[in-house]
């Protein structure tokens, strides 16, 4: 086996390109008929096959394709970044219209955001693809995690992402309660934006 994914490597990077054109369809029509973005930008990702390992062997999977394709459900990420908080729900909407997509799980982390600030809205899909998946269901089921934030939730979690790592930190109590209080003003303005844009509107 070449790596965890095994013959599945390219069937992901087909199933993440196909969910992500419609996902970019409804936003094109949503556009041409209301001359409004429901998102500003989207990007996806397979999520490495280190990285992949890493994630069984912390659960205790075993080390192998079905794990990585069926206990894990992360293998393809699909994250589209939002200029209002209303888009978001909106951009759920449309999702869960597609055909051949279930919600498999779902978690809102902005009515409740999580202890350290982290805000953002997760869908686990459990998407159809022809092709055949590793349990031999014809169509394939594949699992995507879509996040959905605003642009300031994701400069939050770019920037935790990178002082998380960060090693030998003096004072890491002051510097979570900072992270915390930045998430909850930007969490503010994200809700100012939003009544601008209503004023605007109306
Ligand atoms: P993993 O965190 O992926 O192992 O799975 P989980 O079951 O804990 O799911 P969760 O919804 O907590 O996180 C899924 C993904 O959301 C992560 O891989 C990150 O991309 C993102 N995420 C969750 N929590 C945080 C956070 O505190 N900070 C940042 N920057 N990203 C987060
Ligand atoms: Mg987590």
């Amino acid at each position: 086996m070449e790596n965890i994914y095994g013959d599945y490597e390219t069937t992901l990077h087909s199933v993440a390109a196909s969910l992500t054109a419609r996902i970019k369809a409804y936003a094109d029509a949503h556009l041409a008929a209301n001359g409004e973005k429901l998102y500003d930008h989207l990007s996806w990702r397979i999520k490495s096959p280190e990285s992949m390992e890493d994630k069984c062997r912390r659960e205790s999977y075993p080390l192998t394709t079905h794990s990585a394709l069926k206990r894990v459900h992360d293998a393809i990420g699909i994250r589209i970044v939002c200029l209002f908080i209303d888009d978001i729900h909106k951009n759920i909407e449309e999702i869960k219209k597609l055909p051949g997509i279930r919600v498999f799980r779902e978690k809102d982390y902005i009515s409740a955001a999580k202890p350290n600030g982290y805000r953002s809205y997760h869908l686990i899909l459990e998407a159809e693809d022809e092709a055949p998946d590793i349990e031999g269901n014809t169509p394939g089921l594949y699992f995507a995690e879509i996040q959905l934030r605003t642009i300031a939730m994701d400069t939050w979690a770019a920037l935790e992402h990178e002082l998380k790592y960060k090693k030998d930190i003096r004072h890491p109590e002051l510097i979570s309660e900072e992270l915390r209080r930045c998430a909850g003003e930007l969490a503010a303005c994200d809700v100012s934006l939003q009544t601008l844009r209503e004023l605007i509107r109306n």
